[in-house]
């Protein structure tokens, strides 16, 4: 019988849906081209460096069906990464290491021909990384934020809209009720796409974004013109990493992530507005459940792509979602920049057209 070839596969970053999607692509792309088995590292390239490495064959029958799941059966980790990876020592002290070398030597060793990267900005520079030290490596864009480059969407975004969306819906009735002003604040990071997309089609009157700092004046008098004299109400949409001009974002944990900026939106402006003020942090909700359609079939497709990249050996590419298709394009170009939402982005437009205050 002939020796297969053998790809790696590893899901890395924050999960986000769809993550089973191309898992199971992965590996029925492989069984249907046949020549081809599919391991699992798990949580990310950890299952690799780790003593015994905890990496999985991947068969048709594990991955059956769980395309409508969300999360990842790999697991994942957000921090560290083989760069800087936490190494214990007999002390008890730990260093962050660059353990690549290693990392690289045990994935030869393991046999593997072929890695299969699916990760959002951070992940995908280290894929980047190690496919400049030797590594034959494809990526596949993943994140809910939308903030990688050179591919209009990455999957599990479209799923976060929608779940942002549904509970902004939920404010508007809650908040007609009792004439208030409901803040909602939602994930994205440096980039306000989660907000801009959610807050249009939420319908919302403000909508905060990282892209463009807020005045207070400007968010007191568009509520105001909403609420008067104690009647109508008013629904403002706030990116976490959104900031006034005047002002820093808000940060939890050491300022090693965002979270905050709704309650310090509802703290300005509540001297200026009559009107009771509650504030919604969507948080990990938006990360969770199943993936929406458009998610699922995104990343199915993604999935067969990048099995087809491997397989083809066109190392050091990433899959990409442009003009209604596939493409690819090399990883460098997706981890350049941050992909923010641009001045003249249509959206901006839309926006301002239907009288919604982007607070600048
Ligand atoms: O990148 C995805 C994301 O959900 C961001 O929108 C958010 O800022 C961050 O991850 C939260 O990270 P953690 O899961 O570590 O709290």
């Amino acid at each position: 019988m002939a020796v297969k070839k053998k790809m790696l596969i590893i899901t890395g970053g924050g999960d986000c849906p769809g993550l089973n999607c191309v898992i199971r692509a992965v590996v029925k792309s492989a069984h249907m081209k046949g020549g081809w088995e599919v391991w699992g590292s798990r949580r990310a390239f950890n299952g690799v460096l780790e003593d015994p490495p905890d990496v999985i064959l991947l068969t048709p029958d594990m991955v059956s069906g769980i395309h409508v799941r969300g999360g990842t059966i790999l697991k994942t980790v957000n921090k560290g990464g083989p760069f800087e990876y936490p190494v214990q020592h007999s002390d008890g002290s730990v260093t962050y290491d660059d353990v690549s070398d290693r990392l690289i030597q045990r994935i030869r060793d393991m046999g593997f021909d072929a890695v299969v990267s699916v990760g959002g900005n951070g992940s995908q520079t280290i894929s980047l990384k190690l496919f400049e030290k030797g590594l034959p490596i494809v990526g596949v864009p993943k994140t809910i934020d939308n903030d990688l480059m050179a591919t209009d969407f990455t999957f599990g975004f479209q799923t976060a809209v929608q779940i942002a969306t549904e509970a902004i819906d939920k404010l508007v009735s809650t908040a007609e009720s009792h004439n208030r002003v409901m803040i909602a604040e939602v994930m994205g990071r440096d980039a306000g796409w989660i907000a801009l997309h959610a807050g249009i089609a939420a319908g919302a009157d403000v909508i905060l974004i990282p892209e463009l700092p807020y005045q207070v004046g400007s968010l007191v008098r568009k509520i105001g013109s909403r609420i008067q004299d104690g009647e109508g109400f008013a629904i403002v949409v706030v990116a976490e990493g959104a900031r006034p001009r005047d002002g820093k974002a808000v940060t939890q944990d050491q300022g090693s992530r965002y979270g905050g900026i709704g309650y310090y939106v509802a703290d300005q402006l509540a001297s200026h507005i009559k009107a009771e003020i509650r504030v919604t942090v969507l948080g990990h909700i938006q990360r969770g459940g199943l993936p929406i359609a458009f998610d699922r079939v995104l990343a199915t497709e993604m999935g067969v792509k990048a099995f087809e990249l491997a397989d083809s050996a066109q190392f050091g590419k990433m899959v990409s979602y442009a003009r209604n298709t596939l493409v690819t394009i090399p990883i460098a170009d997706a981890v350049r920049e941050l992909k923010r939402i641009a001045p003249d982005n249509y959206l901006i437009k839309t926006a301002r057209y239907l009288g919604v205050s982007l607070g600048d």
